[in-house]
């Protein structure tokens, strides 16, 4: 009696066990914003080292906020957590995956899954750094997909630790300054890179002081991005498709007349949603 009690014990563990295995699709809790975004992942390809993040607003009203994330290997810190984007936004500029937008956030799109999302700057005491800017409308659902988790052979996983609420506070023409070989090429050799200084109409957020006190990740060590004060005189870039709030929709129409675009546009497949993290 006590032996087969012991027996199904150890069945049952087996079972457990065997199951959790193959439960690749169950969503992991990442993080929730004071304003009520609420973040998970879940694998979509463990071989592949591909992720789905999801992003759901529960709050009543529209909120931006960033993903603060790195990477755990056999459950040891491995990338510390920076924002998303910080490290290979370069890359993901001329890969057609994300874009600087000039102007008040609005909602994300659906389509924005298979072309450009958001990047901004975000002011951290004196220092700006480039992130994803996710805005979500109240019940907004968004999902997106990141790969590279991937170390050796073996699944990362991704370490959460938080998604912040962010402010927008205006828009601004930047210099942006950054090391290509680290951004850029490490990310994807074959591709073209922006100019390794350029300047970028962009929207900046505050955002609470300690929740995030820098964003720096080795590829992003070489970043510099300081407001251009000669903005008039300087060329710079739009975003086009530009989200756009309809308040800042007279202001850009001025703006478009000086654009001189200094990036190339990529058609984005769908491949390319595809983001590493190492
Ligand atoms: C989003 O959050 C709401 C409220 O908690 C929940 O009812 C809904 O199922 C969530 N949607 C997804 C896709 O997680
Ligand atoms: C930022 O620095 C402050 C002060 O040193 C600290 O209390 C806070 O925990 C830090 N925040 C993060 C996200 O590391």
């Amino acid at each position: 009696m006590k032996f087969s009690l012991v027996f199904v014990a150890v069945l049952l563990c087996l079972s457990l066990v065997r199951t959790q295995a193959k439960c690749t699709y169950i969503e992991e809790y990442c993080g929730t914003s004071a304003s009520g975004v609420v973040v998970h992942w879940k694998w979509v390809n463990e071989a592949e080292g591909l992720i789905e993040w999801t992003f759901n607003n529960t709050g009543s009203s529209d909120a931006s906020v960033i993903l603060n994330r790195g990477a755990t290997y056999n459950g040891a810190p491995l990338v510390p957590p920076y924002v998303f984007a910080a490290a290979y936004f370069p890359a993901y500029l001329y890969d057609g995956l994300a874009q600087y937008f000039y102007g008040k956030p609005v909602p994300l799109r659906n389509y924005q899954a298979d072309y450009d999302l958001p990047i901004g700057m975000l002011k951290v005491d004196d220092d700006f750094w480039t992130v994803f800017v996710f805005t979500l409308a109240p019940g907004q659902v968004f999902k997106m997909e990141e790969g590279g988790y991937i170390y050796e052979g073996s699944n990362i996983f991704p370490y959460c630790q938080n998604v912040d609420d962010i402010s927008y506070e205006g828009s601004e023409v930047f210099t942006v300054e950054y090391d290509a070989a680290t951004q850029c090429t490490e990310f994807d050799s074959t591709q073209p890179c922006p100019p390794k200084k350029f300047d970028v109409g962009s929207a900046w957020y505050s955002i609470k002081k300690g929740l995030v006190n820098s964003t720096n990740f080795w590829p992003s060590a070489g970043d510099k991005f300081y407001l251009n004060v000669c903005a008039e005189e300087m060329p710079y870039r739009k975003a086009e498709r530009a989200n756009i709030a309809s308040v800042d929709r007279q202001q850009l129409l001025v703006i478009n007349q000086q654009v001189r675009s200094a990036v190339r546009r990529a058609q984005v497949s769908s491949d390319k949603r595809v983001k590493r993290v190492l």
